[in-house]
């Protein structure tokens, strides 16, 4: 074993297998490889990677936690009626958590913390940002124990949100206010 030497960096073009792999091992949902795609090249989508500097064999650059995140406009989105709306900014915007993940071996070491306060400080820094808001299903406690932490609020849960295997799945859906909300 080792001591980890976390450090934070933008997702490049030269991530995107192990980006792909990672997804594949920590989530039950698949994505399409357009998605991969757009992550690596930032098309629409803004990401953090964590790496761990002291990490052996060669893997010092290696992914061990990525955060992914849209941009979308307030009006169109599940929330825009959970904002204080301003008619006279129809230019509002939020930043929807598309993913998070921390490789085993790499948890409990605030890495997703970390990934969450890059994407809340990158959305304050929005001026028409209004939230930062996600969808996490209703079984995964360590991601809702970790969102309730960050002060994410809870705005409802979602009946049959999800569809895996052919069964359905509720969902969470967690808001932080940015910018006065
Ligand atoms: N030392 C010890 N413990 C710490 C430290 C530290 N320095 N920093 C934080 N912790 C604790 C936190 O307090 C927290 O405790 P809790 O379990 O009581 O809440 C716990 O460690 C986890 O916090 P982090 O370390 O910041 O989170 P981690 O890096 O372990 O990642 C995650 C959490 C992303 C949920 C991880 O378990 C994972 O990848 N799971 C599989 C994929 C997943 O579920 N992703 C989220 C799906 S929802 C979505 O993608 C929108």
């Amino acid at each position: 074993s080792h001591r980890a030497s976390i450090c934070y960096r933008p997702i490049e073009p030269s991530d995107r297998e192990i980006l792909e792999q990672i997804h594949c091992d920590l989530f039950p949902i698949r994505y399409e490889s357009e998605f991969f795609q757009n992550v690596v090249n930032g098309q629409d989508i803004v990401s953090w990677a964590a790496v761990d500097r002291n990490r052996p064999n060669g893997r010092s650059d290696e992914l061990v936690g990525f955060v992914t995140a849209r941009i979308v406009l307030a009006k169109e989105s599940e929330i825009g009626d959970m904002l204080r709306y301003d008619p006279s900014k129809p230019d509002q915007t939020l930043v929807y958590i598309l993913t998070l993940g921390v490789v085993d071996g790499y948890r409990n070491l605030g890495i997703a913390s970390s990934l969450i306060q890059k994407v809340i400080k990158y959305a304050s820094s929005i001026q028409t940002c209004r939230a930062v808001y996600l969808h996490v299903i209703s079984y995964n406690d360590p991601a809702i124990r970790l969102y309730k932490k960050m002060s994410f609020q809870c705005l409802r849960r979602l009946q049959g949100f999800y569809l895996i295997g052919g069964q359905q799945y509720d969902s969470y859906l967690f808001v932080y206010y940015v910018n006065g909300g």
